[in-house]
């Protein structure tokens, strides 16, 4: 028998889909990545062609082994990590999708949630999900694609259509639809699925209009769901072995294993999620209660905090502003100062997300005087990132009763090492970035090469993890604390800033 010897990870995102190859000691081995287009049909519609990224996803595979020159018959298994709550309805007999994929950043079904609240169905949705009533989970925008294409509503409760996220989308097609299946994660993020009790729950399934039986079979995030056709890879069937939510892919990649252990992802928007073990946690400050994974049928729970405007404040300052021309000149541009000479910036540029959910905030720029320089400005609108961060920590620490000891970053900007000292003085623990950061698709890895035996088990991750840099905190924590003083004074000042 060939030996094996690499997990293929399969990162399928907002805007692009990867192929990553990972060998034993969990390093990179090539990268593969493909864009697919956005579709925005009207204002606050977002769609993906499924088949498009169907298409993508396979040829950046395909590449990643190319590249490697790796065979098919090395591979171990193919792990999923996926955007979470972008849903496509599909035909079971032809295999092809109704309708585009609903992403998650549409709003089309904003009015269908309004009236869930207005039937009083919000405390139920977070006592039995976890989440609060929003059209970015995915089940009203299930339902949306039933009422808009013809016909379906009959065919759904028929069974002749299936419904899904991303990764029983790439499932049912790797497995030519022998496998209609999401995993614990992905189901928590549908607003259709009781997390307490591990089941779709019949009152949120009428409530919601989405019939049983679209819905796919909910698995562990780390389990052989089927294997993949051979025409796909030179007539080897690989196992298909992992699905999980990107972001919750990331807190496993990161092998936050241990309740209290945060990952934080610095990209476009910010994500942090909390390990809270075993225990669903509910939160008193505005966080969602989320699936972690589900592993041996035993579900872990995590705390989620999402922020709307991180790294894109960066953009923001390249593109609109004009301050810089490259990101990776805000670094330098913030040393060149001590202090942002009690300048603020909040970047609610669409509001403000996690823990204040004002809709009605706006960006503001505070404490700006005739002394107020470029790099005032710049090192400002970095410093943001890091106290949105904490806002969404103290939360956590609310909620859950657990000290921070430290916090594992990742994504784009952690690069910015200015930020993350920042970061580390603000919070008062160290923040650790790992040597590999591409932690979503490190995560859909382990989880599935967890399930095939190529690792045996979670010390075998977590050895396989090298760390890049440690930021210890060097602020004291009078000077800290005022500086977020400042912070919060100044986020009160943008809220409820639109009428
Ligand atoms: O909840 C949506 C999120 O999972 C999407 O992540 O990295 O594709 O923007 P990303």
């Amino acid at each position: 028998m060939t030996q094996k010897k690499y997990v293929l990870a399969l990162d399928e995102g907002t805007s692009s889909a990867r192929a990553i190859l990972f060998d034993k000691a969990g390093q990179i081995v090539s990268i593969a990545q493909r864009e697919f287009r956005q579709i925005y049909p009207n204002p606050g519609w977002v769609e993906h062609d499924p088949i498009e990224i169907w298409n993508v996803q396979l040829s950046a595979a395909r590449e990643a082994l190319t590249q490697a020159d790796a065979r098919p018959e090395e591979i171990s298994a193919i792990g999923i990590a996926n955007q979470r709550e972008t849903c496509v309805v599909w035909d079971r007999a032809t295999g092809l999708p109704i309708h585009n994929a609903l992403v998650w950043q549409d709003r089309r079904t904003a009015g269908d949630c309004d009236e869930l609240k207005a039937n009083g169905m919000g405390p139920y949705v977070r006592e039995t999900t976890g989440l609060v009533i929003d059209a970015y989970f995915s089940g009203t925008k299930i339902a949306w694609i039933l009422d808009n294409v013809e016909g379906a509503r009959e065919r759904a409760e028929r069974g002749e259509l299936a419904a899904g996220t991303i990764d029983s989308w790439l499932i049912w097609n790797l497995t030519e639809g022998k496998a209609h299946v999401t995993d614990y994660s992905n189901a928590s993020r549908t607003m259709l699925y009781n997390i307490f009790n591990a089941s779709w729950d019949d009152k949120l399934l009428a409530a919601v209009r989405v019939p049983r039986e679209v819905l796919p079979q909910v698995r562990n995030s780390s389990e052989v769901y089927g294997l993949s056709a051979g025409k796909f890879f030179d007539g080897v069937e690989i196992p298909v072995a992992s699905a999980v939510g990107d972001q919750q892919g990331a807190l496993f990649g990161q092998s936050c294993f241990q309740p209290g252990m945060v990952k934080c992802t610095y990209g476009t928007g910010c994500s942090l999620l909390m390990n809270t073990g075993a225990r669903p946690m509910p939160s008193r400050n505005n966080l969602l209660t989320t699936v972690a994974w589900g592993l041996d049928g035993k579900l872990e729970y995590a705390l989620e905090g999402l922020i709307f405007t991180c790294g894109s404040v960066v953009q923001w300052l390249r593109d609109e502003l004009k301050l810089i021309h490259l990101s990776s000149e805000t670094e330098l541009a913030a040393r060149q100062v001590t202090d942002t000479n009690g300048v603020y910036f909040v970047p609610a540029f669409t509001g403000l997300s996690a823990p204040y959910w004002d809709q009605y905030a706006r960006g503001a720029l505070l404490g700006v005087t005739r002394g107020t320089n470029r790099n005032h400005i710049i090192r400002a609108a970095l410093e943001s990132m890091a106290y949105q961060v904490k806002d969404v920590i103290d939360c956590m620490e609310a909620d859950s009763g657990i000290a921070l000891s430290d916090l594992n970053v990742d994504g784009g900007a952690v690069s910015n090492n200015f930020v993350m000292q920042f970061q580390a003085d603000l919070l008062g623990v160290p923040v650790t970035r790992p040597k590999v950061i591409d932690t979503t698709a490190r995560g859909a890895a382990f989880l599935a090469g967890l399930a095939t035996g190529f690792w045996a088990d979670k010390a075998d991750l977590t050895s396989a993890f090298t760390l890049d840099r440690k930021f210890t905190p060097a602020m004291g924590r009078a000077e800290a604390d005022k500086r977020y003083a400042g912070w919060s004074r100044a986020v009160q000042r943008s809220r409820d800033w639109e009428q």
